[in-house]
Parts: C-alpha cells; sequence; structure tokens
C-alpha cells in the first residue's frame, strides 16, 4: 500500500501566514502538521509516499526531504496549478501505479488511532473507505448522505442544503479503480475535480466504497481559528517532558513541556503549553494553550491561549496577546519613541484587534 499528501493548494484562507509559506508547515503543539501526517502514515506500516506540492514545493522538500527521518521513501509530484483533489490523484498515476493507497490532505488534523483503519484496508475487499465524522456545519465540507442500512447513497462537495451532518474528513483510501472515476468525472463549478465528485463516480458504478465514521476529533486547518482548536486538542493530548532550563525563580506547571535549549527566567509557565528549541522565556508569563516555537524571545509580556512562529520577539508589550497567530521573524515591543503610539508594519491581511 502506498500514500499520498496532499501539500500544494494557495491556504488563501490563512493569508498572510500563507503567503510566502506553506500552511502544512505550521506547527501545531510545535510540530508541523505536515510531519503528524507522515507520523500516522508511517505507523500505519507504509513506507512510499508520494507528497503534491504546489508553489511553495521547494519549502516543503528542504523541510521533509525525501524521508529518511521517518524512515520512509518521499516522492515529490509537482502540481503547476491546484486544480482539485482529483486532479492531485490524476497527476500521480504513475506514482501509485495499480496499488492500494491512501490520500492524506496536509492540512488536516486527526486525533491519534487512525493508523489500524488503513491497515485493515490494505487486506479488505473493498475498492475505497472514506472516514466521515458528524459536525455542526456540514455545508462547508464534502457530505455523505447514508441509507438505512448505512451504505453511501449519494456525496456532495459544499452543499447548501446539506443531506446530513456527515462530513469527508481528509483521509481517503482507494483501490486502482480510482484512476477510471478521475478520469470520468468533470470539473466542477469552481472549476477542480473534486473528489467527491469521483467517489460518487465509483458509488454509481457499483464500486464498494466503505464509510467509517470517525468519533474522535478532527481539526481541517483551513483557517486561523482552526489553527488554534487544533492546538488546543493536541496539547491536551501530550506527554510532557523538561528538556530545557528553568530557574528556580520560575513557576512552571505540570503540564508543560520546555524542549532543549529553551530557558525560562523569572517566568510562569501554565500548562498546556510547549516552550521551542532554544526560546527565551524571560520575566514573562505564558498562560495555558499556548505554543512557543524555536528561537523565540518573550521578555516582560504576557501570552495566553496563541500560538507564536520561530524567531520571533515580543518583549515589553503592556497589555496580555491572547487568542493569537503570530508568525515566524515579528517583531513586538514597546517603542520608547514619543508619540506613544502604535507603530505597526503589517503584511496584507494582518489581523489586529486593539483595546
Ligand atoms: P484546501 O484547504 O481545500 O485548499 P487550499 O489549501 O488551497 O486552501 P484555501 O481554500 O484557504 O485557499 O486544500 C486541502 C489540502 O489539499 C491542502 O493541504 C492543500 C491540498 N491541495 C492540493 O495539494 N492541490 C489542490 O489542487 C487542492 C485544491 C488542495
Amino acid at each position: 500500500m502506498k500514500a499520498l499528501i496532499l501539500s500544494g493548494g494557495k491556504g488563501t484562507r490563512l493569508y498572510p501566514l500563507t503567503y510566502t509559506s506553506a500552511k502544512q508547515l505550521i506547527p501545531v503543539a510545535n510540530k508541523p502538521i505536515l510531519f503528524r501526517v507522515i507520523e500516522s502514515i508511517r505507523d500505519a506500516g507504509i513506507c512510499d509516499i508520494g507528497i503534491v506540492v504546489g508553489d511553495t514545493a521547494n519549502e516543503v522538500k528542504e523541510a521533509v526531504g525525501r524521508g529518511g527521518h521517518w524512515d520512509v521513501n518521499i516522492e515529490y509530484i509537482h502540481q503547476p496549478v491546484p486544480l482539485g483533489l482529483a486532479h492531485c490523484v490524476k497527476i500521480s498515476q504513475e506514482f501509485l501505479g495499480d496499488d492500494r493507497f491512501v490520500m492524506f490532505l496536509g492540512d488536516n488534523v486527526i486525533q491519534g488511532g487512525i493508523s489500524p483503519l488503513i491497515r485493515e484496508f490494505a487486506s479488505s475487499e473493498w475498492n475505497s473507505q472514506i472516514v466521515l465524522t458528524r459536525i455542526a456545519h456540514p455545508e462547508q465540507y464534502g457530505v455523505a448522505e447514508l441509507d438505512d442500512s448505512g451504505r453511501i447513497v449519494r456525496l456532495v462537495e459544499k452543499p447548501k442544503n446539506p443531506p446530513s451532518d456527515l462530513a469527508l474528513v481528509g483521509i481517503y483510501m482507494f483501490d486502482k479503480h480510482i484512476h477510471e472515476a478521475v478520469d470520468g468525472i468533470k470539473p466542477s463549478w469552481r472549476g477542480e475535480l473534486e473528489i467527491t465528485d469521483a467517489i460518487q463516480w465509483l458509488v454509481d458504478h457499483d464500486y464498494a466504497v466503505h464509510p467509517y465514521i470517525h468519533r474522535g476529533w478532527w481539526i481541517d486547518t483551513g483557517q486561523p481559528g482552526d489553527m488554534l482548536e487544533a492546538n488546543d486538542l493536541v496539547l491536551e493530548e501530550l506527554d510532557y517532558k523538561v528538556e530545557g532550563y528553568v530557574d528556580r525563580d520560575s513557576q512552571v506547571g505540570r503540564r508543560v513541556t520546555v524542549e532543549r535549549g529553551a530557558e525560562i527566567i523569572n517566568s510562569v509557565v501554565r500548562g498546556p503549553s510547549i516552550i521551542g528549541e532554544n526560546t527565551r522565556i524571560v520575566n514573562s508569563y505564558i498562560g495555558p494553550f499556548t505554543s512557543i516555537y524555536h528561537d523565540v524571545v518573550v521578555e516582560n509580556s504576557e501570552i495566553e491561549h496563541s500560538m507564536v512562529l520561530e524567531h520571533s520577539h515580543i518583549t515589553d508589550v503592556g497589555t496580555r496577546i491572547q487568542d493569537s497567530l503570530i508568525g515566524r521573524d515579528v517583531v513586538i515591543n514597546r517603542s520608547p519613541i514619543r508619540p506613544r503610539a502604535l507603530k505597526l508594519t503589517l503584511g496584507d491581511h494582518s489581523k489586529v484587534g486593539i483595546l
């Protein structure tokens, strides 16, 4: 069995964070989402992984390499324009051959325990297995309608009037018949080859598509709020360890990870939280549900329920920062120069909430 990870796309809903960088590489609880996806595929016993990449190909390749870090073989498949999830299958036919495979969206975070499901499909008779979960607003997703005996009747992409509350989670399993399906469908009104249409094609042609209903959590990290929610959920499940330095004047909660080379000086850190490698927290308060990534400095400041990416500096900020997603190399400080005013250099689509 092989795996296909989709890591192209534009990530427009996460601008400005994803203007220049891949959303799949945003660290949730200090580990890029894409790395979490690779780990669950490896845990299912799959070694051959194809990653579909687009504009951010170089960044993804640099971060992931050929897969040696995870003991897997990684090949890259270039998608010049994001023409849909089924288009990703189409351009990967050479890599996939006639093998059964699992396809993962590279920006989805799912509660552990999905690996046995993939293993089960490897030896099953089904032509496809899809993963569904009950959600409150299915109209933003692919939605499945099942009959009384639990068989799939129909799948619709982002329906205005959803036929059920069962959304398609970003994990799909297929055998070789999916290639006939993607060749048999036409682009949708939004110009994309939809995977829901390809699965519908399988259903219509009497192939066995098995629905599995996932009962744990699942987050499609399309928007900043989703990122923070995924971060909360993963932090809740982490095994905590302190490998960095905590001085005697600091209070660090039980559910806090302090990674190698990090320093906590005269500060309070409440868990669940994670402080990344070589990050310095000085005279500060880090509240619950916060992930501070590598090489960050937080000094004389307070941050809670937030994510801060690498190389950012937050110093002397008088107001507590909360519910925030702060990108790479960001500088937030108190300016000593009068007049006292907010001095902002913000990229397009930035969002700032001021008291
Ligand atoms: P989406 O979230 O559907 O699309 P997107 O990443 O372009 O985001 P936005 O809507 O904010 O612009 O994509 C789901 C995943 O699949 C994501 O990891 C990107 C990937 N993808 C591709 O690799 N190729 C594609 O053609 C599409 C549509 C998505």
